[in-house]
């Protein structure tokens, strides 16, 4: 169970429940519970596997102060005769084996304790001593979180690419954009206009492009966030600051139609016959006048996580 709490500190983002009638251990690592039958030692281990848990082992005195508390919620009222529960503990005289394996760090034994045996908590004082395994004594188990639930990589309206660690989106009105109002449009989101520096991310954005929204008088054509920075074909760059090291041009392309073409489209669907050969064009790039406005554009923002 330890390393549910390394997932939680490096990531920040997740919040842990335990299931209904148990409690968090002190680590928040762990969740308690305290049944209300009475077992001998023998069935005590079966009950919790049957609970998903193990028996309770116990490593600091908050938990078994945590423990103690519910044990005496739990059996308060249902085996009033109860004067002492279960852990999950063999003490041979000497040394303490947990039935879940964990390390023997901490004992609570009351003073004078004889032999060997398993381990149980007096309701009493919380003290520990050991009971023959055919006692009839209520048990507690330590689980792991039911469940865990954490905040969203992306904003809600933002597609979410694990392996990219970056959230997508995709803007447009029903009149298209052009490339300053898509730019625009995915500032004011919260993101900018995507680069596109692997074959991957080039099928991220054609796939969410074509899937969501899709507005604009012609609905063939998506903004990128690649602008012009000279007259020769490898003159680009992408106005997030991420490398140019990866293209995709269509036929002929960048052709810098009439000087003027200094905005990276992609075309993310194209009409049927418009080309000699779609494959030279779809899901591939072209320059285009920036002030084109017959596109959507697709966002980009770096994922939470
Ligand atoms: C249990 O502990 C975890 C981790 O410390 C915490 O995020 C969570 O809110 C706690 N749950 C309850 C029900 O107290
Ligand atoms: C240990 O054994 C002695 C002698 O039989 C007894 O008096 C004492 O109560 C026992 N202690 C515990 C903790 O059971
Ligand atoms: C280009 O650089 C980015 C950022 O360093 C990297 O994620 C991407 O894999 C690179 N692409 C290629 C094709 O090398």
């Amino acid at each position: 169970m330890r390393f549910l709490i390394l997932v939680f500190l490096f990531t920040g983002f997740c919040v842990a429940f335990c299931p209904k009638n148990s409690v968090n251990n002190s680590q928040g690592d762990g969740c308690f519970s305290v049944l209300e039958l009475a077992t001998t030692y023998a069935r005590a281990e079966e009950y919790c596997e049957s609970i998903n848990s193990f028996a309770a082992s116990v490593h600091n005195a908050f938990d078994n102060q945590i423990l103690l508390d519910r044990a005496r919620y739990v059996l308060g009222a249902q085996l009033p005769s109860a004067d002492a529960f279960w852990l999950g503990g063999y003490y041979d005289g000497s040394t303490i084996r947990w039935a879940d394996g964990s390390p023997a760090d901490y004992t609570n034994f009351m003073t004078g304790v004889n032999g060997s045996g398993n381990i149980v908590a007096q309701l009493q004082d919380g003290k520990w001593r050991v009971a023959a395994w055919n006692e009839q004594k209520p048990l507690a188990c330590v689980g792991k979180y039911e469940s865990v639930q954490c905040d969203a990589p992306c904003d809600t309206e933002w597609f979410y690419a694990k392996q990219l660690k970056a959230c997508y989106k995709v803007v447009g009105s029903t009149n298209g954009m052009t490339w300053n109002e898509a730019d625009t449009a995915c500032r004011s989101a919260g993101g900018i206009l995507t680069s596109i520096t692997s074959d991957e991310e080039n099928r991220i954005v054609n796939e969410i492009a074509t899937t969501n929204m899709k507005l604009g008088k012609v609905e063939w054509q998506t903004w990128t966030g690649g602008v012009r920075t000279g007259p020769n074909p490898q003159d680009w760059r992408w106005i997030d600051g991420a490398p140019f090291n990866f293209t995709t041009w269509a036929l002929g392309q960048p052709d810098d139609g009439k000087g003027i073409q200094n905005c990276l489209q992609v075309y993310t669907s194209v009409f049927s016959g418009e080309f000699k050969n779609d494959a030279d064009y779809l899901t591939k790039w072209d320059d285009l006048q920036c002030d084109a406005n017959s596109l959507n554009g697709v966002c980009k923002k770096v994922a939470k996580y």
